[in-house]
Parts: structure tokens; sequence; C-alpha cells
């Protein structure tokens, strides 16, 4: 063997886009969740993960959807086209953060879309969204 040996385990780090290779067990809530949000694409209706800390909801969204959704989009096709997406935090001004993020990924203008995510958003998440519990 040659080269230096990277370790499987990541402490108490959450595992990253970039740590895929090593990211194992979560293959079934991967799929499931890629899966649903498919589905939800027509709608652009939001889905939400929860779990108790410590369950590897940020691990399974960056390692296992993320890195997925980076490469191949939402198709299993070989050669399907990768989907912009952006990880951020939910700051004390979550909207204008979403806002700022999303309108630098897609080229608009941010006050626009931060305007049209408060009511948007606020909607689809009273009515229309959905949640998976780890
Ligand atoms: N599939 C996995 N295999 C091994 N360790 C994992 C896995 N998923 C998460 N972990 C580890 O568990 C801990 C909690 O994961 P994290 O994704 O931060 O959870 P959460 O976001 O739900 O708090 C971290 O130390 C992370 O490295
Ligand atoms: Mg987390």
């Amino acid at each position: 063997m040659s080269g230096p040996l990277e370790s499987p385990y990541l402490g108490l780090r959450a595992f990253g886009e970039g740590d895929a290779p090593l990211f194992f067990g979560q293959e079934n809530a991967a799929e499931e969740i890629l899966r649903r949000l498919a589905c939800l694409l027509q709608t652009a209706t939001p889905l939400i993960v929860s779990g108790v800390s410590g369950a590897g909801k940020s691990s399974l969204l960056r390692a296992g959807v993320l890195a997925w959704i980076g490469e191949a989009g939402f198709s299993s096709r070989p050669g399907a086209p990768p989907w912009p997406h952006l990880i951020l935090t939910a700051t004390g001004a979550p909207l204008a953060e979403l806002a700022t993020r999303v309108a630098a990924l897609a080229g608009s203008d941010a006050s626009v879309l931060r305007a049209q995510l408060a009511t948007s958003l606020l909607m689809s998440l009273v009515f229309a969204g959905h949640r998976l519990d780890l």
C-alpha cells in the first residue's frame, strides 16, 4: 500500500460533500430524501429533515444527498447534469441570508427574491411542507 491513509472516522466533525467516498450506512435514507425531493421539484415545496443532535443529519445531507445532487442531479442516469446547490446557516435573518445566497447562485435580484420568499416560503412551509425524521 502506498500514500497516506485517511481515517474514515471524523471525530465530532460532520461529513462534508468531499467526504462522500468515506460515507456509509445511510444509503437508504439518502435515496429516500432524493426520491422525495424529486417529487417536490414540481411544486417547489421544502423538505425538512429533523432528528436529535448527533443523529447524522448534517452528514447525511452533505455527504449523502448534496454530493449526489452535485454529481448527477436528480437522475441516476449516467451523465445527468449536476444541480446547483448551496449550504447556508440560518442566521439572525434567515430569509435575507437565503435570498442573498440564492440570488448570487441564480443571478437574480436579492431584494425581489427576499420579498417573494417571505410569502411563498411561509405558505409552503405551513401548508405543503414535508418532513422526514431521522
Ligand atoms: N454514516 C456515518 N458513519 C459514521 N459516523 C457518522 C455517520 N454519520 C454521522 N457520523 C458522525 O456522527 C456525528 C454526528 O453527525 P452530524 O452529521 O453532525 O449529526 P447532526 O447534524 O444530526 O447533529 C459526527 O461525529 C459524524 O462524524
Ligand atoms: Mg448538524
